[in-house]
């Protein structure tokens, strides 16, 4: 009996004080409200924002997509209207979808990221996601989150400037994705997300040029799911705070490799762009899921690997 499987499987998982109903969530940038015409956004467990910076910025120029084998490229260069404006304009569509919202913030400084968090300050939301993979300009342009000090001084000005749970989404292009958890752990934040994109670049042999119009890009979907799991895993092992797992994910079965490797709950990202019904799909799916894989309680995967 379908009903009774699912209501006897518990999917409910917590990051720090914030608790879930499912583990399952946009990553940011792959989704927005206006989709909550098409998809029923009140299953998920959360939805994450695009990344806000302090103030408002275009994106990188054309082309900001391409395709790879299993994977796509994109140097979208996060477009934002400004914090003032999100708050104004862009949260009340978030908030209306009657599920946690956990709001992204960036910086291309280390104060921006502190601006955007006080900006913030007493809106409703339910978490805000630390994005260090921004390129830090006060050092060169290099990923804010390669700096381990820099990740460790970001997320503890954040902390200090919100109620709500701190999220830190890593970038994969780390000398040491365990001492990047542990900067971020220390700092006081609730999980971190595992990962990013990966840089990457494509090129037009034929004219020799870089094909996006930034030069390089992320590489994300599926042809990054087994670096992604990889990295989840090891990030698990350094820290005793949940780690949220990103990087490929488009099935359920997916989502319960990521569980067993260590995450407590998941980010889709690209799938969502081939099928915007690929997250509801899943959580409708996951109870049958655990079921064959023999758990009562979603959360009883995690972590569960042996070599
Ligand atoms: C078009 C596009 C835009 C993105 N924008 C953001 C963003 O604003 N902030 C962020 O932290 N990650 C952003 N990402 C990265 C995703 O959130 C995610 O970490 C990455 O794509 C890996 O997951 P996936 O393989 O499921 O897509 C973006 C990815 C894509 C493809």
């Amino acid at each position: 009996m379908p009903g009774l499987v699912d209501a006897a499987v518990d999917l409910s998982v917590r990051l720090g004080d914030l608790v879930l109903a499912n583990p399952v969530m946009p990553a940011s940038g792959c989704f927005g409200p206006e989709l909550a015409d098409l998809v029923p956004v009140h299953r998920l467990g959360a939805v994450v924002t695009k990344t806000v910076f302090a103030e408002p910025r275009s994106g990188n120029r054309s082309h900001r997509l391409g395709e790879s084998a299993h994977g796509m490229l994109n140097s979208v260069g996060i477009p934002s209207r400004g914090a003032r404006e999100f708050v104004r304009s862009g949260l009340p569509e978030y908030q209306r979808l009657g599920v946690p919202v956990v709001v992204s913030v960036g910086g291309l400084s280390e104060r921006e990221y502190w601006e955007v968090a006080e900006e913030l300050a007493g809106t409703e939301h339910a978490a805000l996601e630390v994005n260090v993979s921004c390129p830090n300009l006060e050092h060169g342009g290099a990923t804010l989150g390669s700096d381990v000090a820099a990740v460790r001084r970001v997320v503890a000005g954040v902390v200090a400037r919100t109620e709500v749970p701190v999220l830190v989404k890593l970038s994969p292009d780390l000398a040491s994705i365990d001492a990047a958890a542990r900067a971020a752990e220390d700092a006081g934040a609730a999980a971190v997300t595992v990962c990013n994109s990966f840089p990457s670049l494509a090129v037009a042999a034929e004219t020799r040029r870089a094909t996006l119009g930034n030069g390089t890009g992320g590489l994300s979907g599926p042809a990054i799911k087994p670096l992604a799991l990889r990295l989840v895993w090891q990030a698990a092992q350094a820290v005793t705070i949940p780690v949220v797992g990103c990087g490929g994910i488009s099935t359920a079965h997916d989502v319960a490799e990521f569980l067993v490797a260590g995450a407590s709950a998941v980010q889709i990202g690209t799938a969502n762009f081939a099928r915007p019904f690929v997250m509801t799909e899943i959580v409708r799916e996951l109870p049958a899921l655990a079921e064959r894989l023999g758990v009562t309680r979603l959360t009883d995967l995690v972590g569960t690997l042996s070599f």
